[in-house]
């Protein structure tokens, strides 16, 4: 009968079709397998075949469906093993590996490590301490109790005491916490820098942060002076600053130190940014410091006739906007990459 000829013939096609590239695969499979495929219309042809032939006819053209998706799946993995081969002979093992991103130091890290490696050439050693405070430490112990109006020069953020306790707990408002500390803890005489995170519970805008860092110092001796503090000061900005950076104390007021002083540095009133900046003077204060008053020796178990002390403390955000002309104190929090990025050179 002709129709199974037809089949035949069909089937011949399939096993004499070249197939030697992915463009004639793709054309097999939609001849043969394809939604349209010449197999489909032998089926309609069906109803004209004898019925005792039916089943006959119905093997035959599954047996053509099957030897085409044989095919074709053989060629396919033939194919495929060979452009595998291709991409190895390819790959070049000698080729010079791609680089992995290296991360950059962030400027505040690259500003406090300077400020901490100036002092330790002079013998002065890291103290690090809580963030989480105590109500004692960062206020009452530096002379700041309860009800001292300087309370309201830092507005603090503090924790709920969850349990039935007196001891206030708060974020630290200044490293100045570290003093009453250290001098809890330790023995003069004490020549320590304290680098570290405080918060304030300020509106974050372009020039404030509700967190940033400090450095405090604090030296306590049996003569310490405020002569070896300005000098000691004076050394810290050439350090920092260059060999013939000039300063100024000016007087002010701190509850943890009598004296107590504010540092500026000369920064200069060359550009239109400088006098921004300065707000005409040219002169930027940097930090505050003072005599260690004889109060927190007291307080943190100190002879106050036996000894004497200065301590400073400085902001380093500042300082690293200034050295960097970053003029927006946010982008030192937000870790965008590609404000980070440009300090890859930075040391
Ligand atoms: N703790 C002060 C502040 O955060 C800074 C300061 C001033 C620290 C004078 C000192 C100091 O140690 O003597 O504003």
């Amino acid at each position: 009968m002709e129709i199974f000829d037809k089949v035949e013939e069909i089937k011949g096609q399939i096993n004499a079709y070249t197939i030697d590239s992915v463009e004639t695969l793709e054309a097999f499979r939609i001849q043969y397998l394809g939604t349209k495929n010449s197999i489909k219309p032998l089926f309609a042809e069906m109803r004209n075949v004898p019925n005792e032939q039916k089943k006959e006819f119905g093997q035959k053209l599954n047996e053509l469906k099957v030897i085409a998706e044989a095919r074709y799946e053989e060629v396919k993995a033939g194919i495929e093993q060979q452009s595998n081969k291709d991409a190895a002979a390819s790959l070049d093992l000698f080729a010079p590996g791609s680089t992995l991103g290296q991360g950059t130091r962030h400027p505040v890290s690259i500003v406090m490590d300077r400020v901490i490696s100036i002092f330790e050439k002079i013998g002065f050693s890291v103290a690090e301490e809580r963030e989480i405070e105590d109500d004692w430490h960062n206020f009452t112990a530096m002379n700041t109790p309860e009800d001292h109006p300087a309370r309201d020069m830092q507005d603090t953020f503090y924790l709920k005491t969850e349990v039935k306790s007196d001891i206030q707990r708060l974020l630290r408002t200044h490293t100045s916490s570290v003093q009453a500390r250290v001098m809890e803890n330790s023995k003069p005489p004490i020549r320590i820098i304290a680098p570290g995170r405080v918060y304030r519970n300020e509106t974050i805008s372009a020039r404030s942060h509700c967190q940033f860092h400090q450095v405090e110092g604090l030296y306590i001796d049996k003569k310490a002076s405020f002569a070896d503090m300005k000098q000691t000061l004076l050394y810290y900005a050439r350090e920092m600053y260059g060999p013939d950076t000039k300063i100024r104390l000016r007087p002010s007021y701190f509850p943890f130190t009598e004296p107590s002083a504010e540092m500026d540095v000369y920064w200069g009133l060359k550009t239109e940014t400088d006098h921004k900046i300065t707000k005409g003077t040219g002169w930027l204060e940097i930090l505050g410091c003072g005599m260690v008053d004889p109060n927190v020796l007291k307080n943190c178990g100190i002879d106050p006739e036996e000894y004497t002390g200065f301590a400073f403390g400085m902001g380093i955000e500042r300082q690293a906007m200034l050295q960097y002309k970053i003029s927006d104190i946010r982008l030192l929090f937000e870790n965008d990459v590609r404000f980070l990025n440009q300090f890859a050179a930075a040391k």
